[in-house]
C-alpha cells in the first residue's frame, strides 16, 4: 500500500479524551502495519504543562487501552513513542503563535518532514475558528513549500447560520481543499461497504428506486446513556449530535446516484445532491414528522437506570431530547414518495446501527398464509455495526403439504472472513488525509445543505415548547408512539446485538 510523504502531525487539544482514545491509538495501528512515512512525529498541543516523557507515559496508557493492534517487541513501541511531542501553550492568545510556530519549524528540521503539516483540531468548537487565523498569520497555510492540511472535528457549527459561518472563516485562510471535516461514520469499513453493496451489484441497483422500494429506515440506537458528557450533550441533543451529521449521511449513501468515478469530488457531488434534495420539514408541520424523546428513570433486571435529569451536568428540568425518529422524504426521480424513517437515541437497549431496505411486497398475494404485510415485503438490512454484515429476508415455502410460506435469512458477516482487519474509522480517515484524499470527508456545502434541513426542527423546539419532550424508561426501544410515525400496519424492525436475530427479546 502507498505511503504518505513524510509530515509533521500536530494535534491542538492533545490533553483531551479524543487524543488519548482514537487519535494516538488510531496513529500507533498505522505504524504497526507500517503506513507511516518514514519521516514522521506527532506534536501535542494543550494548556496543561506537562513534559514530553508524560506526554509519552500517557498516550502509551492510551495505545493499551484502545489500540486494536499491537508492536513486534519494546523497541518496536518505543520507537513510535519517541515520535510524539508535546508543547504546552495557550490557544486563545495569539502573540504565543510565535512560539509554536518556533517549535514546528525546530520539529521539522529535526525529523526531516520536509515542511509538511497536517493541523488537528481536537479542541472545544468554539477554537475552531480561531486557532487557523493564528495560524495562518504565521504563514502555517502556505503550501509553496509542503501540504498544509487542517482536520476540523464535530460539531461543525450549531446550527445553518453559524455552519456557513465557520465555513467562512476557515475557507479565509485555507482553501476547501486543504480542510478535512470529520464524520467518523463515513470512516466506518461497513458504511463505505454501501457504495460497494450497491454499486458492484447488478441484482441490487436495477431495484434501488420508488418503483422497488416500500420505504427505508435507518436505526442508530445506543445502549449507554450520556454518561460524563452531560454538560456537552446538554446543549446538544440527539439531532445535533447524531441526526445532522451520521444519520443524514448514511441516508444519502443509501439515495445517492451512481458517482462517476471513485473520487472525492464525485462521491461529494452526489452526497450533496440528496441533501439538497430533502424535502423541508417547515416548523409549524414538525410534530407530525418528528418525534423527541428523554429517557426516565428505570429498573432492568434488579439495576436502577438513571434518568437523563439525573446524568452530571444535565440540568434538573431539561427538555434535551436524547432520542429522535423522524420520517422525511428525498424529492428527486428517484426516490419520489418513497418514505425514510430514522431513529436514533441513547439508554436504549442494545447498541446496534442499520440500514433496512423493505421491498415493495408482490401485486398479488396467492399463498394462503401470506396475510402478514410485514412477511410480504422482501428486506435488506446492512448492519454497519455490531456484528456487521448483510442480511436479506425472504419468503420460503414450508416443507409438507399445502402452501404455507415462512421468512427465511440470507446472511453475511464480516466475523466469517477470517483474518480480515478491520481498520478503525479514525485510522482509516487518518491515513486517507494523509494521503491527501478527501473523499470520506465533508465538504463545505454538504454540512451547510444537511444543517439547512434540520434547522426549522430546530427553530420551532426552541420557538414551541408545548411540542412534546416524550419519556421514555431508559432500556426501552424509546417512546412507544414512535410507531405511529411509521405509515399503515408497519412499525420499525426491532434488532438484537446479533445481525440475524430480530424480533426477539433483547439481551439487556
Ligand atoms: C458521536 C456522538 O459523534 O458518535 C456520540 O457525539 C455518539 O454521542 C457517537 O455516542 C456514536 O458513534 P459510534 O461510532 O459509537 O456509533
Amino acid at each position: 500500500m502507498k505511503k504518505p510523504n513524510n509530515h509533521l502531525l500536530v494535534i491542538f487539544g492533545a490533553s483531551g479524551d479524543l487524543t488519548y482514545r482514537k487519535l494516538i491509538p488510531s496513529v500507533f495501528d498505522l505504524y504497526t502495519q507500517n503506513l507511516l512515512p518514514d519521516h514522521f512525529g506527532i506534536l501535542g498541543l494543550g494548556r496543561t504543562k506537562i513534559s514530553d516523557a508524560d506526554f509519552r507515559a500517557k498516550m502509551s496508557e492510551g495505545i493499551d487501552r484502545f489500540a486494536s493492534t499491537k508492536a513486534k517487541d519494546k523497541a518496536h513501541r518505543d520507537k513510535f513513542l519517541n515520535c510524539l511531542y508535546y508543547y504546552a501553550f495557550n490557544t486563545k492568545e495569539e502573540s504565543e503563535y510565535k512560539g509554536l510556530k518556533d517549535k514546528i519549524t525546530d520539529l521539522n528540521s529535526a525529523l526531516k518532514t520536509e515542511n509538511n503539516y497536517t493541523f488537528y483540531l481536537a479542541t472545544p468548537p468554539s477554537m475552531y475558528p480561531i486557532i487557523p487565523q493564528y495560524i495562518a498569520k504565521q504563514g502555517l497555510n502556505d503550501e509553496r513549500d509542503g501540504f498544509k492540511r487542517l482536520i476540523v472535528e464535530k460539531p461543525f457549527g450549531y446550527d445553518l447560520e453559524s455552519a456557513h459561518q465557520l465555513n467562512k472563516d476557515l475557507q479565509k485562510v485555507f482553501n476547501e481543499e486543504q480542510i478535512y471535516r470529520i464524520d467518523h461514520y463515513l470512516g466506518k469499513e461497513t458504511v463505505q461497504n454501501l457504495l460497494v453493496t450497491r454499486f458492484s451489484n447488478g441484482i441490487f441497483e436495477p431495484l434501488w428506486n420508488r418503483n422497488y422500494i416500500h420505504h427505508v429506515e435507518i436505526t442508530s440506537a445506543e445502549e449507554i446513556g450520556v454518561g460524563s458528557r452531560g454538560g456537552y450533550y446538554e446543549g446538544s441533543g440527539a439531532l445535533r449530535d447524531m441526526v445532522q451529521n451520521h444519520l443524514l449521511l448514511l441516508a444519502s449513501l443509501v439515495a445517492m446516484e451512481p458517482p462517476t468515478l471513485i473520487s472525492a469530488d464525485s462521491i461529494r457531488d452526489e452526497i450533496v445532491k440528496v441533501l439538497q434534495s430533502l424535502r423541508p420539514i417547515p416548523e409549524d408541520k414538525v410534530e407530525e414528522f418528528v418525534l423527541r424523546g428523554q429517557y426516565t428513570a428505570s429498573e432492568i433486571k434488579g439495576k436502577t437506570m438513571k434518568a437523563y435529569r439525573e446524568e452530571e451536568g444535565v440540568n434538573p428540568k431539561s427538555r434535551t431530547e436524547t432520542f429522535v425518529a423522524m420520517k422525511f422524504f428525498i424529492d428527486n426521480w428517484r426516490w419520489a414518495g418513497v418514505p425514510f424513517y430514522i431513529r436514533t437515541g441513547k439508554s436504549l437497549p442494545t447498541r446496534v446501527t442499520e440500514i433496512v431496505i423493505h421491498f415493495q411486497s408482490t401485486p398479488h398475494h396467492i399463498f394462503s398464509d401470506d396475510k402478514n404485510i410485514m412477511r410480504q415485503q422482501n428486506q435488506l438490512v446492512i448492519r454497519i455495526q455490531p456484528d456487521e454484515g448483510l442480511l436479506l429476508k425472504f419468503g420460503m415455502k414450508v416443507p409438507g403439504a399445502g402452501f404455507n410460506v415462512q421468512d427465511v435469512n440470507m446472511d453475511f458477516h464480516y466475523s466469517d472472513l477470517n483474518d480480515t482487519y478491520l481498520p478503525s474509522a479514525y485510522e482509516r480517515l487518518l491515513l486517507d488525509c494523509m494521503l491527501g484524499d478527501a473523499t470520506l470527508y465533508s465538504r463545505g456545502d454538504a454540512v451547510e445543505a444537511a444543517w439547512k434541513f434540520v434547522t426549522p426542527i430546530l427553530n420551532a423546539w426552541k420557538k414551541r415548547p408545548c411540542i412534546k419532550v416524550h419519556g421514555y424508561p431508559a432500556g426501552t426501544w424509546g417512546p412507544d408512539v414512535s410507531d405511529q410515525l411509521i405509515e399503515g400496519a408497519q412499525t420499525w424492525r426491532y434488532p438484537c446485538k446479533n445481525l440475524t436475530g430480530d424480533g426477539e427479546y433483547c439481551e439487556l
